[in-house]
This record gives structure tokens, C-alpha cells and sequence, in this order.
């Protein structure tokens, strides 16, 4: 692994000439850190207010994961899902115990999370394929998780696509009791929207939807991949909603690092699944649950809740007062606990860069949002770090707003 700015040079280099062009990458090389802080190839340190887009939770070489890492590569890496691993079990024992919901059902990913949630839904109201999703909404990449993802420029290139979505505007209740129909099979919904722009949905929006689900015997998926798990200050969104769903899939943090997707299954599709009908070879893999046993413990008996609750509003109050002070360059700031939207008047792309070079991570979404997804352990002072930063780049003259294609 390269440790100085020549060997990052060369990283870049070989990454164009190797690497399929999927990704639009950063000129940045984080190579460690330690809690909300990363140092990269040059030894330079940075705030990290994004976390790996959501997935490190307890920040970076956290000692307890680091441990339950050592000793659980030391026994087997990987274990079959045609055999037993005590992890799978007690990892799901604890979401059955959080959630209320019987079942758990292991695979990698956000998107095997999607998957896996479509193909049930489909058990739930066999022959139906309509399903619903929100404009701006993110579910993956793969036919059907795109399918449901309300991004035409991520759609179009590979359309046809799995089943027939309509795409609604967020919290906007009338569209949605206009738009299920008796041959709806799904409304997918993110209770917070992260690529969208981070827009919270409203507890009124969501609580009808679960009606509208009702009424037309529809299955209600709450996609908690990017603001489950604590980020709200809550284990799960949809307990803080008050609206139960049928299915909520989770990822990210979930392997406290290595790649973990759940998907919570209620009671009444739970009993319609057979053997055979749905698995994976990697899901469930016993490391990545052994970690999973560790974050959740931090998040629910490490005071994290609390901590993340008691951040958000302390953010979201400094947040607003500067927008307040900044003569329009702040548009919106939207979010709670530690997941914010920042939207800006002008290119958010340009604004990141700039706050790479001051030492702060963030991420984009749309074309005007900065995104923050810090790590649970973040300090405050990275926080008001960081606006003092925004606040000094937005001062400056403003780039005009591109429009994002992807
Ligand atoms: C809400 C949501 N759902 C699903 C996914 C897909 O997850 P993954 O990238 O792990 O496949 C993401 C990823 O960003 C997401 O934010």
C-alpha cells in the first residue's frame, strides 16, 4: 500500500488504465485514520463527515471492531450457507430483539437488500408488478433495485428494467392515494431520501402509505440502507415514524465496515417463504456479523443514540443559523441526527473540492446538496469546523450551478 503523494500518482494511474470506468473519482488517498479523522497518502489529516458514504459508523480502527476482526479471521473466513455459523444467528437474534420483526434474511449489499425485498414483495402479491417509488429515490443499481430508483439518467441507458414503477414526489399524499391502484405489489420508500437531496419524509406521508398499502393489499418497504441503524439517533427509522412496514432492508454500517445487507421481514411474508426461493453464497458471512454484533452494541449500550440525537439538534441549530448569515448561498438545510443536506445556491461539487482542501470529507447528492453522513463518534468541533470552512468558500464567488447528468 502506498504511503506518500508519488505512489498515490501512481494509484491514479493505474486505476485509469485498469479499472472499469464506472466511478468519477476523487482526487483523494485515505490511507488510515482514527475515530472521525482520516490521514491520506501524504499524511495530511481530514474530518471525515462522510463516513464512506454511510458505512463507518464507529469512525476508523475502532478497538472493539478491530478485536472482533482479529479473532474472528482467525477461526474461519467463510462459512457456507448450507452449514451453521453461531454469528448469522445471534446477529439476527439481536435485530428480531431491536426491530419487532421475526426474520432477517442476510446478503451483501444495499442493492441484494433491494433485491431480495422485490422478489418477496412479489411472494406477497404473486402476479402483480406495479410498484411505486419516489422521484429522486435510491435503491441500487441492478435491474430491479433501478427499476425502483427515481433516477431517469441511471435508468434510461438500461431500460427495459424489472416490472412497471411509478415515480411520485415525495410527501405528497394526494399523488400517492391517486397512484396505488388495486395492481400495486410494492411502494418502495426511503424514509429519508439520501441521494435524493436528504429529504425527510413527513410521519403523515409515511403513515399513509402504510393505509394506501393496506387498502390495496400493497407491501410497505422502508429502504433504511443509508439512514438506518442509528444515523437518526434511532436503531430504525421506521420506529421513530411510528409506521411499521412489511420489509425494511439495511446495509451499510450494518458489517461495521466489511459488506452486510439485511433485509427485516414481518410475519405476514415471512411465513410465505420456502427453501430454495431465495440465498446467496457470501450473505451472512460470519466476520462481517461478528462486526454487525459490535456496532449494534455500540449504537444501543454505548450511549451513541443519545450522543447522535443531542449532536443533530446542536448541528441542525448551527446549521441554520448559517443560512441565516449567508445571504442566500445557503438555500436549505435539511436532516436530523447525522444526516444532513446542505443545499446550496451553486455547484456542490465545486464547494466539496474546496472543503477536501481545507480538510473536511463530504459527499454531493443532486446537483446542489452537500451531503454529511459523519461517523457516531464525531466530534463536535469537526462539525463547526466544517462551517466555519462552508461559511469562508461561500464567501467567495460563486460558480455557477451545473446540471448533473448521473
Ligand atoms: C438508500 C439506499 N439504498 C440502497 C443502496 C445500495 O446499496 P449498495 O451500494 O450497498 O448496493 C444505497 C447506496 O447508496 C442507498 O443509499
Amino acid at each position: 500500500m502506498g504511503t506518500s503523494a508519488e505512489d498515490a500518482v501512481q494509484v491514479e494511474e493505474r486505476d485509469a488504465r485498469f479499472i472499469l470506468g464506472t466511478y468519477k473519482r476523487t482526487s483523494f488517498h485515505p490511507r488510515t485514520g482514527k475515530g472521525a479523522k482520516l490521514v491520506d497518502a501524504s499524511g495530511k489529516v481530514y474530518w471525515d463527515l462522510l463516513a464512506g458514504i454511510a458505512v463507518n459508523a464507529l469512525g476508523y480502527r475502532h478497538p472493539r471492531l478491530v478485536k472482533a476482526m482479529k479473532e474472528e479471521a482467525s477461526n474461519l473466513l467463510h462459512v457456507s450457507n448450507l452449514f451453521y455459523h453461531p454469528a448469522q444467528g445471534l446477529l439476527a437474534e439481536r435485530l428480531v430483539a431491536l426491530s419487532g420483526f421475526p426474520k432477517v434474511f442476510f446478503c451483501n449489499t444495499g442493492t441484494e437488500a433491494t433485491e431480495a425485498a422485490l422478489k418477496l414483495t412479489r411472494l406477497a402479491t404473486p402476479g402483480k408488478s406495479r410498484m411505486i417509488a419516489l422521484e429522486g429515490g435510491f435503491h441500487g443499481r441492478t435491474m430491479g433495485a433501478l427499476a425502483l430508483t427515481g433516477n431517469e439518467g441511471y435508468r434510461t441507458p438500461f431500460e427495459p428494467l424489472v416490472g412497471r414503477t411509478v415515480f411520485l414526489p415525495p410527501n405528497d399524499v394526494a399523488a400517492l392515494n391517486a397512484a396505488v391502484t388495486p395492481d400495486t405489489s410494492a411502494i418502495f420508500l426511503e424514509p429519508i431520501l439520501g441521494e435524493g437531496g436528504i429529504v425527510p419524509l413527513t410521519p403523515e406521508y409515511v403513515a399513509a402509505a402504510r393505509a394506501a398499502a393496506d387498502r390495496v393489499g400493497a407491501s410497505l418497504v422502508f429502504d433504511e440502507v443509508q439512514s438506518g441503524l442509528g444515523r437518526t439517533g434511532h436503531v430504525f427509522v421506521f420506529q421513530e415514524l411510528g409506521v411499521t412496514p412489511d420489509l425494511v432492508t439495511l446495509a451499510k454500517p450494518l458489517g461495521g465496515g466489511l459488506p452486510l445487507g439485511a433485509v427485516l421481514v414481518g410475519p405476514k411474508i415471512a411465513a410465505l417463504v420456502k427453501a430454495g426461493q431465495h440465498g446467496t453464497t457470501f450473505g451472512g458471512n460470519p466476520v462481517a456479523c461478528r462486526l454487525g454484533l459490535v456496532l449494534l452494541d455500540e449504537v444501543v449500550n454505548g450511549g451513541l443514540l443519545a450522543k447522535i440525537r443531542e449532536t443533530g439538534e446542536w448541528f441542525g441549530k448551527k446549521l441554520r443559523s448559517a443560512k441565516r448569515r449567508s445571504k442566500g448561498a445557503i438555500v436549505d438545510v435539511r436532516g436530523r441526527g447525522l444526516m444532513w443536506g446542505v443545499e446550496l445556491d451553486r455547484d456542490a461539487a465545486e464547494v466539496q473540492k474546496k472543503l477536501l482542501e481545507k480538510g473536511f470529507v463530504v459527499g454531493t447528492s443532486r446537483t446542489n446538496v452537500l451531503r454529511l453522513l459523519p461517523p457516531y463518534v464525531v466530534p463536535r468541533p469537526a462539525l463547526s469546523g466544517f462551517i466555519q470552512a462552508l461559511e469562508e468558500i461561500l464567501r467567495e464567488a460563486p460558480v455557477a450551478s451545473k446540471e448533473k447528468t448521473s
